[in-house]
């Protein structure tokens, strides 16, 4: 059991949870992620480790409610348990110093890219970020974000706050001022980090992107998640979940993504 000690309501449908995981956030690296598990019954689902506190022991989440389980995690308070977190999953993100990195956060992403950014800062590189939203009432992490970066792009798709546009348009400026980009790691939507790896690749910059395929067990054996990346089948819970995003099938994991969506209308009609 897992024990929820601090929740907050981020922006219109994202919500942060702080669980006690000690053995876990002992070895969490920025990339990583974790199952979780309400309860019995329950659907195990993958979340990237937002955040995380060695020394009290806790990790931070942060989710979108777009179904049945990121729904009824929304509605647990603190003093409520989870039966189990599993963690740290995947690949932790390379972290170097490789220079100029443009790290971009669309929607929910905004969260993951955020310890990602810190830990680059720490390693001596300079830091664009970039964040975006539907609109400003989906937006969140500004001054977090502001706090790991040397510059800070904003924008909203109907430009309710900052720029209007998509994070690919202020990437688009930032590139064409030719600022002599080592890196772009993107993380949110399949089509943002399609976008974002279409954009960068006549440039020749490295471009990560972290997949979030269905999975199951997360442990390389139910074959759920696997993604083609360079024309070679990978699993992205023991592979990735980061990729090179020049090499990725982005239809087929859009694709692959939408399986079971009759199942999930399924149990919203039955409850
Ligand atoms: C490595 C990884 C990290 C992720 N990190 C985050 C995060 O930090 N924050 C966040 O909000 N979301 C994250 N996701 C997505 C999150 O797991 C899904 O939104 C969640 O499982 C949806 O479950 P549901 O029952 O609420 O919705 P459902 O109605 O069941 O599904 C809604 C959509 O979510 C996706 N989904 C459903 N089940 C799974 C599953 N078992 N695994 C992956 N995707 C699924 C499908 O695309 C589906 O169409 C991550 C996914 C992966 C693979
Ligand atoms: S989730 Fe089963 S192999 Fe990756």
């Amino acid at each position: 059991m897992n024990k929820i000690l601090r929740k907050e309501v981020l922006s219109t449908g994202i919500k942060l949870i702080e669980v006690e995981a000690v053995e876990i956030a002992r070895k969490t690296k920025p990339g990583h992620f974790v199952v979780i598990r309400i309860e019995e019954k329950g659907e195990r689902i993958p979340l990237t480790i937002a955040d995380y506190d060695t020394e009290k022991g806790t990790l931070t989440i942060v989710f979108q409610e777009v179904g049945f389980t990121t729904e009824r995690l929304g509605k647990l308070e603190p003093g409520d348990t989870f039966l189990d977190v599993v963690g740290p999953m995947g690949k932790p993100t390379r972290i170097e110093k490789f220079g100029v990195v443009v790290c971009i956060g669309g929607g929910v992403g905004i969260a993951p890219v955020y310890p990602i950014a810190r830990q680059l800062k720490n390693a001596g590189n300079k830091i664009l970020s970039i964040i975006g939203a539907r609109s400003h009432e989906f937006l969140f992490w500004e001054e977090r974000t502001r706090g790991v970066s040397d510059e800070i792009h904003v924008c909203t798709d109907d430009g309710s706050y900052g720029r209007k546009g998509f994070v690919t348009d202020e990437l688009k400026v930032i590139l064409e001022k030719n600022e002599g980009i080592d890196l772009v790691i993107a993380i949110g939507p399949v089509v943002m980090m399609k976008a974002v790896s279409l954009l960068t690749k006549p440039y020749g910059i490295k471009t990560t992107v972290s997949l979030n395929p269905i999975m199951v067990d997360a442990t390389g054996m139910c074959g759920s998640c696997r993604v083609t990346v360079g024309g070679k089948t990978k699993f992205a819970c023991v592979d990735g979940p980061e990729f090179d995003g020049h090499e990725v099938n982005f239809d087929e994991l859009l694709s692959r993504q939408q399986i079971y969506l009759e199942e999930e209308k399924l149990i919203h009609k039955k409850l």
